[in-house]
């Protein structure tokens, strides 16, 4: 017989970047993060675990391509932890199936090109970790399930919350302490909305990883980043979410960006992840905010040349009209049409 399960996680993109890693095997940070959980009907990895003795062997899909898990330490992590678990399920309950021990079989899927060069990761392991956890039956929370997925890939494990997550960066040594935290539901604040703009779809020439380490061992900005810019801002990113205060959110997303990158440049070799275009975008923010004599939009980059723009939902068409209107010609694509509703509840 085959045991079946199926997930989806969604993606989410930091406004208080996660970058630097105190321990490279546990996938431990060197700070706290935030996030804010993108909707599902944009953006989201659908994963099918399942579990058969007629398989031979562990095996991952991933749009359709065959991944090799032996050579990927973190999904090997991510599963060895799982089956830890059921093993203890099935040692205290003798009439449970015996799937600790038998092969899956991971299928994945993302509803979005994987080439567009939108972060998937993130999303990719939530979905694997929590579809397994499901398939195994397991009781652990979403917040225990989230110290699985961060051994994948670290801003994985905000991923399996919706809203507005933090990623406690923790102090222990074994990471027990090193789990997300949903701070507050979509809900609390539904006029917001993110629309991506795909700047370029290639794949990054630094890895995120890569990047890291070179920045936590050349920058001299990257101790002060971590000891006192960002816990101070995950403490008015908290306040700002508390008190729906876009004002404050957006200057805190947009300095936490910039500060994110600003260490990246300050590494050596320097690594650069915004382009031209990228530059583009956040002038044109900052003349659009000029403009309106309120702020009414952010810009955030991750790992790339790619733009995600915040704004509430009272502000769309000034904000991504603009945007068309401006840059439309160099985007390659844009993902949050106009007016849609892009934060999700999971
Ligand atoms: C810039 O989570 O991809 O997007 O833990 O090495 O897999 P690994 O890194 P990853 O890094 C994400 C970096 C970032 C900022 C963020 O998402 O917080």
């Amino acid at each position: 017989s085959v045991y079946r399960a199926s997930t989806t996680a969604p993606v989410n993109i930091a406004i208080i970047k996660y970058w630097g890693k105190r321990d490279l095997a546990l996938n431990l940070p060197t700070n706290s993060s935030l996030s804010v959980t993108l909707s599902q009907l944009s953006l989201r990895t659908l994963t099918t675990a399942s579990s058969s003795a007629g398989y031979s062997g562990d095996s991952l899909t991933l749009n359709g391509k065959p991944q090799d898990i032996q050579s990927s330490k973190r999904t090997l992590a991510c599963l060895s932890h799982l089956r830890s678990l059921r093993q203890a399920l099935e040692s205290v309950d003798s009439s449970l199936p015996k799937l600790s021990g038998l092969p899956l079989r991971i299928v994945s899927e993302n509803n979005f090109p994987t080439a567009a060069g939108l972060a998937s990761s993130a999303a990719g392991f939530a979905a694997l970790v929590r579809a397994i956890a499901d398939l195994y039956q397991l009781p652990q929370s979403p917040a225990d399930l989230s110290r699985i997925a961060r051994q994948g890939s670290g801003s994985a494990c905000r991923s399996l919350m919706g809203g507005y997550v933090a990623w406690r960066a923790g102090s222990l040594s074994d990471g027990s302490d090193s789990i997300a935290e949903e701070v507050a539901p979509v809900s609390h604040w539904p006029e917001m909305r993110a629309i991506i703009l795909v700047v370029s779809a290639e794949k990054k020439d630094v890895s995120s990883t890569e990047g890291m380490q070179t920045t936590v061992a050349t920058s001299s900005l990257f101790p002060v980043r971590v000891q006192t810019v960002v816990p101070s801002r995950m403490d008015s990113m908290e306040a700002a979410i508390r008190n729906r205060d876009f004002s404050a959110f957006a200057e805190i997303t947009m300095r936490d960006s910039n500060s994110f990158h600003a260490t990246c440049l300050d590494s050596w070799p320097p690594i650069f992840y915004m382009n031209d275009i990228s530059r583009a975008a956040v002038r044109l923010v900052h003349d659009i905010n000029r403009a309106s004599s309120k702020t009414v939009c952010a810009y955030t980059f991750d790992a790339g040349p790619n733009a995600v723009i915040y704004y509430l939902e009272e502000s769309s068409e000034l904000v991504v009209g603009t945007f068309k209107a401006i840059l439309g010609e160099d985007i390659n694509g844009w993902h949050g049409p106009f007016g849609d509703r892009l934060l999700s509840v999971t």
